[in-house]
């Protein structure tokens, strides 16, 4: 089995510690590890980094090289733009197609948190024992706490089997980022999962779906396939990205594919999208803070504060979410920080 680690990511959200050459996945905003060396971390006993690739931006290529040295430089794909995720996994099917002639791949976000490693490990053998028993496109799917608008929803159906103790459904509908009053439907509904983002399937299987779905992008990936090892790699995935359109594997493949299948998984997961999200899944004092680095709290409850430099002192504050870097600081009510990324498009607008 392969993994695709997706990270293309520009992480807005976390201003002031994400910035344009920095998005969330590059940073250790839980830990001591980076986000996307835990992902990789986390992977490694089904699946060792020769088998990992990692597909990003120009930008952010050497970053991944220096954080990932256990990656095999020529695993780290890069796209000239960003074109969303389907020409992104389409790409890395490709390359797979080239070394191995096909393989069970697993689509991975760069940029998530999995509190339960093992229980993750073993959702992900199954989805792959699912795609290349079913040639089918396998999801993995998170029981919805909140009518979350930002998520796809998978719509399950009936049971097909049991493997390895975890059971495999059929995929009734896909709705990627419904309005509220629909995702609130799917959750009284009942039978509705939060898609998590990651996907298993054979490279073939995704690229005969990307064929019957986006048959341009596909002409464009074997032009890119026909060069792959050659001098002309370069010129071609350039002229080919520039002309793919910017469409998500969620819109354009998913909602309309036939045979997906989805395995629940109950591993702890988080997309951690904000601020307030990285206060929810933090290890909280009994006031409920949740603090990192130089901070004193009296009489202060429910908040989150990040200050590694300089010590930073609240008093008397509730819900609160306190971010000190070497150049900003940022003070925001708890519950408001997905407007964090109204203060990035200020400053873009002020350069
Ligand atoms: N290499 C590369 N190139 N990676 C990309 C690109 C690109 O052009 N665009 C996005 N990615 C990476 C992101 O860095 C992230 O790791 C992953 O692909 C998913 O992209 P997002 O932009 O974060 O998608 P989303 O969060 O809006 O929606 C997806 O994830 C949700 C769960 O978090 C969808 O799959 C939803 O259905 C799902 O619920
Ligand atoms: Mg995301």
């Amino acid at each position: 089995m392969y993994a695709v680690i997706m990270a293309g990511g520009k992480g807005s959200r976390f201003w002031p510690r994400s910035r344009r050459h920095k998005p969330k996945h590059l940073l250790d905003i839980t830990g001591k590890q980076t986000i996307i060396q835990e992902t990789v971390k986390r992977i490694a006993p089904l699946i060792p980094p020769d088998r990992t690739l990692i597909i990003t931006g120009a930008d952010h290529a050497e970053e991944l090289r220096r954080q990932l040295p256990d990656i095999p430089p020529d695993n780290i794909l890069v796209e000239p733009v960003g074109r969303n995720t389907a020409p992104c996994i389409g790409l890395a099917a490709i390359h797979i197609r080239r070394r191995v002639g096909d393989a069970v791949m697993a689509v991975l976000p760069s940029d998530h948190l999995i509190s339960d490693g093992n229980a993750f490990l073993d959702t992900l053998a199954a989805a792959a024992e699912a795609a290349e028993r079913h040639d089918a496109l396998v999801t993995l799917g998170i029981r919805p706490t909140v009518p979350e608008t930002g998520y796809g929803y998978l719509e399950r159906g009936n049971p097909v089997e049991s493997i390895g103790g975890k059971l495999l459904y059929d995929v009734w509908s896909i709705r990627e980022k419904p309005p509220l009053e629909k995702a609130r439907l799917f959750l009284e509904q009942g039978n509705f999962y939060w898609n998590s983002g990651m996907f298993v399937w054979k490279a073939s299987t995704i690229l005969r779906a990307i064929a019957t779905h986006l048959p341009d992008l596909h002409r464009g990936l074997l032009k890119i396939e026909g060069v792959l090892g050659t001098q002309h790699y370069e010129t071609v995935l350039k002229e080919i990205y520039g002309e793919a359109p910017s469409i998500s594997i969620d819109y354009g493949v998913m909602e309309k594919a036939d045979k997906v299948l989805l395995i629940p998984g109950d591993f702890g997961w988080s997309d951690v999208g904000s601020w307030d999200a990285l206060w929810e899944v933090s290890d909280k004092d009994d006031s409920g803070n949740a603090c990192c680095g130089q901070v004193i709290a009296v009489e202060t409850g429910d908040s989150l504060v990040y200050s590694p430099g300089k010590l930073v002192a609240l008093v008397g504050v509730q819900d609160l979410i306190v971010v000190e870097t070497e150049d900003a600081l940022l003070i925001c009510r708890r519950g408001e920080s997905q407007k964090v990324k109204e203060v990035v498009d200020i400053l873009e607008e002020r350069k």
